[in-house]
Order: structure tokens, then C-alpha cells, then sequence
């Protein structure tokens, strides 16, 4: 494989995007293989990327035509970070890992036998990346609904790189689940995702919106991480626990979530976790829980 995308080649890799028809697997592998070569064809990759972070745009502004312009902004760098994981964990041989992610077992079993016995289960995972992690095996019976708003970019970039592990994601954002005609869950779990949204305290009130009477919002997230991000991509809120309470802050704005007065306990877990980079950081594990 040349190190530069021929003309040729950036017409059939754009095309393919385009039109989400997949390329015969020797010619898929040249390309996936050789990030290199995709990233010195810089016109290629970048229209590409752009192309598919336009895809979601137009969904996203059918629902919610104010959306933040600093947010449009990381939808790409999210593309563009997929795309590059994808292609390391490729050339590590780690990638197939990525289809059984899911053979693991449900996350919130203990709390499984909180409910009747024998009767169905809803769970959101919410801002679930394009290749969902949550581990679905349980006792119970689980109808899992794996949401992004990148998921229409998502979907295809998956199927274009052969990734396993993905191409199922629903589209969606918390700011506007309230406006999707969604039945109740009775589990809504949000992991490194919370924080990435545009607004991020009318969010966390329309997950609670879709919430069952009885039922738990697991929230997941590196203790603020945008001051740690430097405010980079979708970084723009930080999430930290203040005197017991839940408070969400960005550049110019602070609230703090009154879980009791909406019916909540909240369970806090903090604790250290290695990040991808290597470098150690507090993770907050927060269990809201109403009706046991
Ligand atoms: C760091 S990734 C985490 C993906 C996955 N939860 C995981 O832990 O592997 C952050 C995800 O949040 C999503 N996201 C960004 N804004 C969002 C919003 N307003 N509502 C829901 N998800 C959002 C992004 O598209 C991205 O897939």
C-alpha cells in the first residue's frame, strides 16, 4: 500500500461513505490498515469526517435547532478519535476483543432482584460510543437501548472499518430524550457521556423525565473533566460531588442537583482510575436511585 491515497482511492473511499456500500475486503483492508496513508491525504480524511459529523448535525438540529456551535464543533474531533482507536487497537490485534464486549454480565444485576420477577426491563444506555460496552447477561429479561447522537456516523464508520461491536447504536441526545417518545426505563446509564453534552442540568432532568416510578440513573465520569481537558472537543461541563450533592459546572455556569427533593438517594463511589493516556485521575461512580 502507497503511503499517499491515489485520486482513485480517495473517490472510492468517499463514495463508499457516502452511500454506506462496503468495499470488498481486500480493498477495505489496504485502507483501514494504513492510517498513514488516510491522514497524508488530509482533503480525504477530513471531508470524510466532516461529512459524517454532518450526518448527525442535521438529526440533531431536527430536535434542537439551537444547538451550541462550540458542541457542533467536537462532533467531528469525536469521529476523528473513533476512527484513529479503531485503527490502533487494529494494528495491536486488540480490536476483536470488541465483540464480546457486551457477552459480559448487566452492570446493575444486584439491583435486578429490586424489581417483580418475570417482568420485563428497560435499560438506556445513553451516549453509548459506537461500540456499546455495557455487559448485558442477566437473570432478567433486559431490553437494552444503546443511544448516541453520533449514531448515525457511528453506524456507518463502524461498518466501513469492520469493527465488530457496533452498528446498532439508536440515535439520540439527553437534552432531547423527553421529545423521543420513549416507553420508561427502569435503568438509564451514562458513562464518560454526561459530561460531553451541550447542556448538560437539562440533560440529567430528562433522564430523569424517562425514568420509571421505581428505577436507577447510573452516572460514570472522571471528576471534572473538562478543567482537566482544558476545555478541548466536547469537554465543556464538569461534574463533581459538593457536600453530598451533585454539581455540574461549565465556564459560565454552576448547578447543584437537589436529588432528595426529586425523590433520590444518591450513592457516591470516587476512586482513582488510569485513563487511556496513562495518567491516574479521580472517577466518580454516582448511583441515583428512587423506589428502594
Ligand atoms: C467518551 S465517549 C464515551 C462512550 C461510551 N459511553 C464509553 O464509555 O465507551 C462520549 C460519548 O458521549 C456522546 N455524547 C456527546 N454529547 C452527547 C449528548 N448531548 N447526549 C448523549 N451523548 C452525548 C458522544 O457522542 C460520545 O459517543
Amino acid at each position: 500500500m502507497e503511503e499517499r491515497l491515489s485520486d482513485d482511492d480517495v473517490n472510492v473511499l468517499m463514495s463508499s461513505i457516502r452511500t454506506g456500500t462496503p468495499l470488498a475486503e481486500a480493498r477495505r483492508q489496504e485502507f483501514v490498515v494504513n492510517t498513514k496513508a488516510l491522514l497524508a491525504n488530509a482533503r480525504s480524511y477530513n471531508e470524510t469526517c466532516h461529512h459524517l459529523a454532518d450526518l448527525c448535525l442535521e438529526e440533531v438540529e431536527k430536535f434542537d435547532p439551537a444547538v451550541r456551535d462550540d458542541w457542533k464543533d467536537g462532533v467531528v474531533e469525536e469521529i476523528q478519535w473513533w476512527w484513529t482507536w479503531i485503527n490502533t487497537l487494529r494494528r495491536q490485534g486488540k480490536l476483536a476483543s470488541w465483540a464480546h464486549l457486551r457477552d459480559r454480565p448487566f452492570p446493575f444485576e444486584d439491583a435486578v432482584t429490586q424489581f417483580p420477577a418475570g417482568i420485563a426491563l428497560r435499560c438506556l444506555n445513553i451516549g453509548c460510543g459506537p461500540r456499546p460496552d455495557m455487559g448485558q447477561q442477566s437473570a432478567a429479561d433486559i431490553e437494552f437501548v444503546h443511544m448516541d447522537p453520533l449514531a448515525p456516523a457511528y453506524n456507518k464508520l463502524m461498518r466501513f472499518l469492520n469493527a465488530p461491536g457496533g452498528g446498532d447504536v439508536v440515535f439520540g441526545a439527553v437534552e432531547f430524550l423527553g421529545q423521543m417518545d420513549l416507553e420508561p426505563f427502569d435503568f438509564i446509564a451514562a458513562k464518560n457521556c454526561l459530561d460531553h453534552a451541550y447542556d448538560v442540568p437539562r440533560g440529567l432532568e430528562q433522564m430523569i423525565s424517562c425514568l420509571g416510578k421505581r428505577g436507577m440513573i447510573s452516572l460514570g465520569h472522571y471528576e471534572n473533566e473538562a478543567e482537566a481537558q482544558n476545555y478541548m472537543g466536547f469537554h465543556k461541563w464538569n461534574i463533581e460531588v459538593r457536600d453530598g450533592r451533585i454539581r455540574v459546572w461549565s465556564k459560565n455556569a454552576s448547578e447543584v442537583f437537589d436529588h432528595e427533593s426529586a425523590g433520590f438517594r444518591l450513592e457516591v463511589v470516587r476512586e482513582d482510575r488510569r485513563k487511556a493516556s496513562g495518567q491516574t485521575h479521580p472517577f466518580l461512580d454516582l448511583t441515583l436511585i428512587r423506589g428502594w
